[in-house]
């Protein structure tokens, strides 16, 4: 069972919470994920880890209320438990890997969408606390929905606010900063976006046009984590992969995301994972006792 230390909202069905997972805390880097149960017969939900203190043992998670499994757990309070708490899952960021010499070197720019702000704080505070200072455009719907900004300033090399309507920073979409800023001669080596699918696609064409490599994180449907049941398989470059095991990050202009976003809607049916078996063949899908899949 694992502990939660600190529950709040932090915005309008935004949640944030403190969790003791001491084994978690210890191993875990940026860029890498925890699947959660409230109980023992509860959803699978995976979460990107938005914190980390290992002396604490504690890890911090950010998630929003949209389907049962994550409304159940925006119930829940300091004080109460998580029945399961399993990771760190997946790939760290390849920046962790790289010398430090050489990313002081680079030109970083992240972009971070709504609730995807959570996944790219732990890679720019893991930046800055080596003397790494990245850009980072935040984007959110309006200002009520823009999270962690305060967080954000304190790592950020320099931070870039917009929100769609206008209401806080400037004004529009992700790619509309990410367009402004190269137009007032910023050039980036490395473009980081995280956020929703929509918003990765259309980063990742407009650093496409700007010969900006680009990293993207992806979230498709996850059940086991664990790269044996295939829900949260994805083209890259014309090859399956399994964002559990092979990423969550992968080289986003390698990355067919309408068949992703396509596939998202597609699983949400038994219909659709029956067809999803008969097109892909023998990944699994479904029949696990956890997505409620045809057996
Ligand atoms: P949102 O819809 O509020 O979008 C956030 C920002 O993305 C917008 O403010 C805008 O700047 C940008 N954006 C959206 N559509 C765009 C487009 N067509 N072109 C350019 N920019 C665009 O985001 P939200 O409601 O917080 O997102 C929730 C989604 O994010 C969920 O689907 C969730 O699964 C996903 N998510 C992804 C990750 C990840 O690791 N990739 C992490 C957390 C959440
Ligand atoms: Fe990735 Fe099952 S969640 S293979």
């Amino acid at each position: 069972m694992y502990k939660i230390l600190e529950a709040k909202e932090l915005t309008s069905n935004i949640f944030s919470m403190v969790v003791e997972a001491k084994r978690v805390a210890k191993a875990c880097e940026p860029g890498q994920f925890v699947i959660v149960r409230t109980n023992g017969d509860s959803e699978r939900i995976p979460l990107t880890i938005c914190d980390y203190d290992r002396e604490k043992g504690t890890v911090t998670i950010v998630f929003q209320a949209v389907g049962a499994g994550t409304e159940i757990m925006a119930h829940l309070k300091e004080g109460d438990f998580f029945h399961d708490f399993v990771g760190p899952l997946g790939c760290p960021s390849d920046l962790v890997k790289e010398e430090i010499s050489e990313l002081k070197k680079k030109k970083i720019l992240f972009v971070a969408g709504g609730v995807g702000t959570a996944p790219v704080y732990p890679q720019v505070k893991w930046l800055h606390e080596r003397g790494v200072e990245a850009d980072v455009i935040v984007g959110a719907k309006t200002k009520e929905l823009l999270i962690l900004e305060e967080e954000m300033n304190a790592v950020a090399g320099n931070l870039y606010v917009t929100t769609d309507d206008g209401s806080y920073g400037r004004s529009g979409m992700v790619t509309q900063t990410i367009s402004d800023l190269v137009g007032e001669g910023k050039a980036y080596d490395l473009c980081i976006a995280i956020g929703p699918m929509i918003m990765m696609k259309f980063v990742c064409r407009l650093t496409k046009e700007l010969n900006i490599p680009t990293v993207v994180s992806l979230n498709p449907i996850m059940v086991d984590g664990t790269g044996m049941c295939g829900a949260c398989r994805v083209t890259v470059g014309g090859k399956v992969k399994f964002a559990c095991v092979d990423g969550p990050e992968f080289d986003g202009h390698q990355v067919n995301f309408d068949e992703a976003m396509q596939r998202q809607q597609i699983y949400k049916t038994a219909e659709g994972r029956a067809a999803l078996a008969v097109k892909e063949g023998d990944t699994h899908h479904g029949g696990c006792g956890n997505c409620g899949g045809n057996d």
